[in-house]
């Protein structure tokens, strides 16, 4: 069974197909290019943004599914390729992302920096554009963890990031001496800030993720009058005590009016390397149980992993993802994270689709 194959029938599919990243027809966005119908064969070509790198290849499956399942007896072949959709301005300051990520947590010591790096890192693999901005003023570690020794250069009167594996950095770390302990009153803080987003060559990015400081909120409170942010991300770790803190963390950013987008946990448990097996040595499921019972999603687990600890100290925390056992969690973070995302956008009513004549 299935339907006639004709151009028509397939571009009827197609018109039903949505762009992750806007949830609109990519028949209408004028995204599918090549459509190519043989004897039996259909080839077509899906061109997707850079913000949705991710789940390029999900959505080359799914569009593969879609179409089989209409026309069973065809050949297909889907391809991606890039599509390019320019960034607009986030809040007053001309930054232009796409999507900006805070990543907190109640306490420090928890793998805030690490996490925001692997995220960082992750959605840059896939070919996202993306900013990390270490917004921790009070212990900066973003520097360190990418092994940055460079002072940034400032060119036509703005900040020149710092590129390390496909991510621009900037940090306090990379501004002042790492020997000098900096005190930050309220009105320097909210100032420090807003240089960092507004005289920063960020250019335009898909992705800004932000390192935050631990506990209070005086950061997340400066960010967002001139951010326009996404949601925050709470990184924790699964003893009791660390997680009474990510349930601050998550009211305190329910409080600023921060959606928040999900929870990480991190050193879930101990990946062994001489047995390669997993020891839960703080117990199993009780950031999961807490997340939904707060109504947050797990966006991921990472387990504690000795070589994990070594890269970071080297500076090349950006090497985590070639260490095998941990690179599956690594990857996972950022999937999940732009799949909730696109399915949030999904499920708010979009423009309704034309059928095509
Ligand atoms: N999953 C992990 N496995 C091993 N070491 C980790 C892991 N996550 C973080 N670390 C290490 O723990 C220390 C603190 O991490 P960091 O990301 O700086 O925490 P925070 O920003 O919350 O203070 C660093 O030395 C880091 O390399
Ligand atoms: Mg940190």
């Amino acid at each position: 069974m299935g339907m006639p194959f004709t151009e028509l029938a397939v571009r009827n599919v197609l018109s039903g197909f949505q762009d992750p990243e806007t949830g609109r027809s990519t028949v209408q966005l004028e995204q599918i290019h090549k459509l190519q119908l043989g004897d039996k064969k259909l080839s077509v070509t899906l061109g997707l943004t850079t913000w949705a790198a991710p789940l390029w290849e999900a959505m080359r499956e799914e569009l593969g599914a879609l179409l089989k399942s209409r026309f069973p007896d065809v050949a297909i072949d889907v391809t991606v390729e890039e599509h390019h959709r320019p960034a607009e301005p986030s809040g007053n300051l001309g930054l232009t992302a796409k999507t900006v990520l805070t990543v907190g947590a109640g306490k420090g010591g928890v793998g805030k920096s690490s996490i925001a790096s692997y995220l960082a890192c992750g959605l840059a693999r896939s070919g996202a554009k993306v900013g990390l901005m270490d917004a921790d003023v009070y212990g900066p570690s973003v520097p360190h963890l990418f092994g940055i020794q460079d002072t940034p250069r400032l060119q036509g009167g703005k900040i020149q990031p710092i590129e390390m594996a496909g991510v621009k950095i900037l940090s306090m770390g990379l501004l002042i001496p790492p020997d000098q302990a900096v005190v930050w009153r309220g009105p320097m803080l909210h100032k420090a800030l807003q240089q960092f987003v507004s005289d920063t060559a960020w250019g335009d990015l898909d992705y800004l993720v932000v390192d935050m400081p631990p506990g209070t909120g005086d950061v997340a409170l400066s960010l967002a009058q001139f951010l326009v942010v996404t949601g925050a991300i709470i990184v924790c770790t699964p003893q009791d005590v660390a997680l009474l803190d990510a349930t601050k963390a998550v009211s305190m950013f329910r409080n600023l009016k921060i959606n928040v987008l999900g929870m990480v946990e991190n050193m879930s448990f101990f990946l062994c390397p001489t047995c390669s097996s997993r020891h839960e040595i703080f117990g199993c499921g009780g950031v999961k149980r807490r997340a939904a019972e707060m109504g947050v999603p797990l966006l991921g687990e990472v387990p504690l992993d000795t070589q994990l600890r070594i890269l970071g100290d080297e500076g090349r925390v950006f090497a985590s993802f070639d260490h095998a056992p941990t690179r599956s969690y690594l990857e996972a973070i950022p999937q999940t994270l732009v799949k909730n995302l696109v399915a949030a956008r999904r499920s708010k009513p979009v423009m309704p689709t034309l059928p095509l004549l």
